[in-house]
């Protein structure tokens, strides 16, 4: 195969680059800090910044739940290409990438690539049989093109051909292994899952038309030419972690959606502060697709038209929101909630909803320095009648968490404070769509990567973790980011104030690391539980945090990393204050994405992008550094189905 006239661009790997320019202050610079850093990271953890949950809380409302908690022997760290989990568990691999989607008229469907969030469905109250609902992220195109082998191409790189584009059918691959998987599971007689064929299986992909909902529906920003009025888009990209409205519906979020534009010119506001490219091409060039479709086009955002009706100069803004599907209704059309704000969402997760009161819930932006935001619906939940309305009227707030462990949520509102005309927002649709911006003007505070959140089902607590930030300077440190180069990351917590639902309290929850540089409980992490890059998180019904790593391919068992092996899970009891680490994954790969029947019984967690730690050269001679799961050929992300041999709740 000659490659000497095709032209390969490689884009660094899929976290986005730094956006956050804004002078807004880190808050160290204006607020004394109560404690030294040092002190902090000496374990000065236990009474101020880990101290709201008395010792009276574990003993009052510790609920009357398995006896056992956390009764599995601890797996090791490991490096081996193959998933690990506690003696007494089995595991099993299902819905790989580019497996069938079995459906009874449309034939040709099939699971996408790089799962993430999650969310199992039961099907007739039971705990065999549901629908598994689950997003794919994004691709790795040299491990979907046969014809690739040979080339050096790293793990970001896609290839242009003689005439500078990329071929129509790998790009309608690409598109298509993105978005959204709707697969109805049952468990056979032997125990055994399998897909089952339904009209119930759906993908909902990069094409896929959405409806957009909520203030900036028909706002001028979303007009396109698909859309000349503003209230439909097409696809969903990036879908990270996801979240469950209240009423059941499934919630997927866009993520790192920037990089899929490209705009070389003069780029306005919304897209320069969310990191839209301007050099060479989009991440994967989808607009130098050999076709004028503008299916493909539109991902090249210039200002080519006489208005914004007439090209995709808009296109960027119907990107980066929170997209509402309805699993059980096959024909329905996802709607994007514009009220819940535009970043790079990981995931949205909601407080138990209490009927006549609105519903609250809470989201993350992961990039450096970006923030974390709450949405309160104006209307009241009420069960059975209450929906998706609840998304579209409500506001939304920004996080600052102040020094003295008291944190307040700001108003994302037009008309307030600097949120007006004389400041350049003009409306609250213009709030939304640069929700960033926004944030900065209130003075929200610049955290270490949010990624996934939890609730707490018992008591509200909310945790959310900050996956690291090796940008931070000791400068830039602040009580909630007390770490210069945060390569570790750490989990922070806060209860909403009953008296002013405005003001939360916060602590930070545990710091992430080695045997040295770690803290929970007072105490550093050890052998048998320490770990880094917190990312996914998810409370099972029993109230146990299940945590979930993603150390970056480009660091994963290489210098200071190589210490904790491949990516893996743990699971904490916050009321005993233990944690252990009970799965480790195969190899290049990031563990993302967990649900359980309702029984807690069989608990489902997702395997991304194992094999990406292969390097460019040794891509070339036809090496992979994992084989996962089919132990030959390329590797595939999956779903992995955990169960006890004595058919006891996971985790106990
Ligand atoms: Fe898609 Fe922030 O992980
Ligand atoms: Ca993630
Ligand atoms: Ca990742
Ligand atoms: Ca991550």
């Amino acid at each position: 195969m000659t490659t000497h006239h095709s032209q390969i661009i490689d884009h660094h790997e899929g976290d986005e680059d730094l956006c956050n320019l804004s002078k807004n202050s880190h808050l160290n610079q204006v607020i004394e800090r109560r404690m030294s850093r040092r002190h902090l990271l000496k374990g000065a953890l236990s009474s101020a910044m880990l101290g709201f949950i008395s010792p009276a809380f574990a003993t009052t409302e510790r609920p009357a739940f398995s006896a056992q908690r956390l009764g599995f022997e601890a797996v090791k760290i490991s490096s081996a290409d193959q998933v690990i989990v506690p003696k007494g568990y089995q595991v099993q691999t299902l819905i790989p990438f580019d497996s069938p989607l079995p459906h009874p008229t449309e034939k040709n469907l099939k699971i996408g690539s790089h799962h993430d969030g999650m969310h199992f469905y039961p099907i007739h109250q039971g705990h065999n049989e549901g629908l598994l609902v689950l997003n794919h992220e994004y691709v790795e195109p040299r491990f979907m093109h046969p014809h690739y082998h040979g080339l050096t191409l790293s793990a970001n790189a896609i290839k242009l051909n003689q005439q500078g584009l990329r071929p129509l059918n790998e790009v309608k691959a690409e598109m298509a292994a993105h978005g959204v998987s709707v697969v109805h599971i049952k468990r056979n007689a032997q125990g055994e899952w399998q897909t089952v064929e339904d009209k119930l299986n759906r993908r909902i992909d990069a094409t896929t038309t959405m409806f957009i909902s909520g203030p900036v529906r028909a706002h001028d920003l979303v007009k396109t030419a698909f859309s000349p009025e503003g209230t439909s888009a097409r696809g969903t990209l990036n879908n990270c972690a996801h979240g469950v409205t209240p009423w059941g519906t499934y919630l997927t979020c866009e993520e790192n959606w920037a990089g899929y534009f490209y705009n070389p010119g003069a780029q306005p506001r919304e897209q320069s502060r969310y990191g839209v490219r301007k050099e060479k091409s989009s991440r994967y060039a989808w607009e130098k697709t050999d076709s004028h479709d503008s299916i493909f086009t539109r991902f090249h955002c210039e200002a080519f038209a006489d208005s914004a009706e007439h090209d995709y100069r808009n296109e960027p803004n119907t990107f980066g929101w929170v997209v509402e599907i309805d699993p059980f209704n096959p024909e329905s059309t996802p709607i994007k909630r514009t009220a819940l704000g535009r970043f790079a969402h990981e995931g949205v997760v909601f407080q138990k909803p209490q009927a006549g009161q609105p519903i609250v819930c809470y989201m993350g932006d992961d990039a450096r320095f970006e923030y974390l935001y709450k949405y309160v619906s104006d209307a009241p939940f009420q069960p059975g009648e209450s929906g998706g309305e609840l998304l579209d009227q409500g506001t939304l707030y920004a996080a600052r968490f102040h020094d003295n462990g008291k944190g307040e949520w700001l108003a994302l509102t037009f008309g307030q404070g600097l949120l007006t005309p004389a400041h350049g927002f003009h409306s609250q649709a213009e709030v939304l769509v640069n929700t960033r911006l926004a944030a900065d003007r209130v003075g929200a505070t610049k955290m270490d990567r949010p990624e996934w959140g939890a609730v707490h089902p018992q008591n509200g607590e909310v945790y959310f973790t900050l996956t690291n930030n090796h940008r931070r300077t000791e400068e830039q440190t602040d009580q909630a980011n007390p770490r210069a180069q945060n390569r570790w990351g750490h989990i922070i917590r806060w209860r909403e104030s009953a008296k002013h639902a405005l003001e939360f309290d916060w602590d930070i929850f545990l710091l992430a690391g080695d045997e040295q540089d770690s803290a929970f409980a007072n105490q550093p992490l050890d052998q048998t539980n320490k770990f880094n890059s917190p990312d996914g998180l998810w409370f099972d019904l029993e109230g146990r945090l299940w945590i979930q790593t993603d150390m970056s391919e480009s660091v994963l068992n290489q210098g200071d990393w190589a210490q904790f092996g491949n990516n893996q899970m743990l699971v904490c009891d916050p009321l005993s204050q233990t944690i252990k680490r009970f799965l480790v994954g195969p190899v290049g790969q990031e563990i993302s994405g967990i649900t359980s029947t309702p029984d807690g019984k069989t608990l489902f967690v997702n395997v991304q992008h194992p094999g990406a730690t292969t390097r460019a050269e040794d891509y070339a001679k036809g090496e992979f550094t994992s084989h996962w799961p089919q132990g030959q050929g390329t590797p595939r992300s999956a779903t992995l189905v955990i169960s006890k041999r004595d058919q006891g709740i996971i985790g106990t």
